[in-house]
């Protein structure tokens, strides 16, 4: 039986919370267990360094994420699960990739226009003000972190969409020129998963400062949840499950005969610190056991390393093999016989 190869990478900016859970890392876990599937899920390090000069950001969030994935049950045994910046294969072909992509297709791409954008509503005589090379060419990184594990499946969100299928492109342009050697990729976007709202009812992001951190303490966990805007309705006055953030966190958490006894609750009227009660109790119990090892994992950094090591170990079985094809391709390879 072949499995089929999943791959996504977590850049290591922030603290996990609870969007990341539902959307990314809940899944992937799932996944993990599949015996269908072999995934490869990696610390997106030198994607982080894009925006984020802080290097104490940078090694808190790397540290937070690995701990999360651990402490969540991801099945090491079935995945790979490694930091990016331990594999440098990928950085090589990173620079492989970046002399077959056409400067035109990287002037397309969303991340790099809404820079540009942001420059002219701003005013900015350059366009270009504030753009570093590295958010100009992240999706030729990104490209070499998918095609160097021959990567059939991404899972992503609707935003990274276009970088996976920027990677087929580049894909498709390399097998062209050198012959097949890498495998074309396909971003897959699961509808079924929701995307949470934040506390003031935008998308819950660490953009928008209105995120909910996954591993925190109870009392946090219940104060941020008491957060949650709503509207004025007193008790005993229905509400409406559609407009609500408090009911689509249920939702996300709760199975379907619970999210039938919130529906109902909403129509009786129930009140918002009484739904608030009932979302931070049906959570906290979801989420109780794996935050205890979390914070022991955060106690052994040791340990969470070593992880990282071995899948580092596991990845680059496959990297170094298909560098070694990538450059033959190319024709970088050592002199033998006469020239
Ligand atoms: N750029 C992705 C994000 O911001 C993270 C990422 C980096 C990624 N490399 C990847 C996702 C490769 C999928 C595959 O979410």
């Amino acid at each position: 039986m072949t499995k089929t190869r999943y791959l996504t990478g977590i850049t290591t900016t922030g603290t996990p919370h609870l969007g990341n859970y539902v959307g990314a890392i809940r899944p992937a876990i799932e996944a993990s267990h599949d015996p269908n599937i072999e995934s490869f899920y990696f610390l997106a390090d030198y994607h982080a360094i894009i925006k984020c000069h802080d290097p104490e950001q940078i090694k808190q969030s790397t540290c937070e994420i690995a701990a999360t994935w651990l402490a969540l049950g991801l099945d090491t045994s079935n995945s790979v699960f490694y930091r990016q910046s331990d594999i440098p294969e990928i950085m090589e072909l990173t620079w492989i990739l970046t002399c077959m992509t056409a400067k035109g297709l990287m002037n397309r791409a969303h991340a790099y226009k809404a820079s540009v954008q942001d420059n002219a509503d701003s005013g900015s005589k350059d366009p270009d003000k504030g753009i570093t090379m590295g958010l100009f060419s992240y999706p030729v990184l990104m490209a070499a972190d998918i095609l160097m594990f021959n990567a059939e499946k991404i899972p992503v969100g609707r935003d990274q969409i276009q970088h996976v299928e920027m990677a087929r492109d580049i894909a498709q342009r390399f097998n062209h020129h050198f012959g097949n050697i890498f495998t074309l990729p396909e971003a897959v976007v699961d509808d079924s998963v929701a995307v949470l709202s934040g506390l003031d009812g935008r998308k819950m992001s660490k953009s928008y400062g209105n995120t909910i951190a996954l591993f925190d303490t109870p009392k946090k966990l219940k104060k941020s949840i008491n957060k949650i805007k709503t509207n004025l309705l007193e008790p005993g006055e229905p509400k409406l499950v559609d407009d609500s953030t408090v009911f689509e966190v249920w939702e996300a958490f709760a199975n379907e005969e619970q999210t039938e006894y919130m529906r109902e609750q909403f129509a009786a009227g129930i009140a918002w610190g009484q739904a608030k009660k009932e979302l931070f109790a049906l959570i906290d119990d979801q989420i109780k056991e794996a935050r205890e090892r979390y914070f022991e994992l955060m106690d052994n950094p040791v340990f969470v390393e070593a992880q990282l090591q071995a899948g580092a170990e596991k990845a680059r079985a496959h990297s170094a093999q298909l560098l070694d094809q990538v450059r033959e391709a190319i024709g970088i390879v050592p002199i033998k016989g006469a020239c």
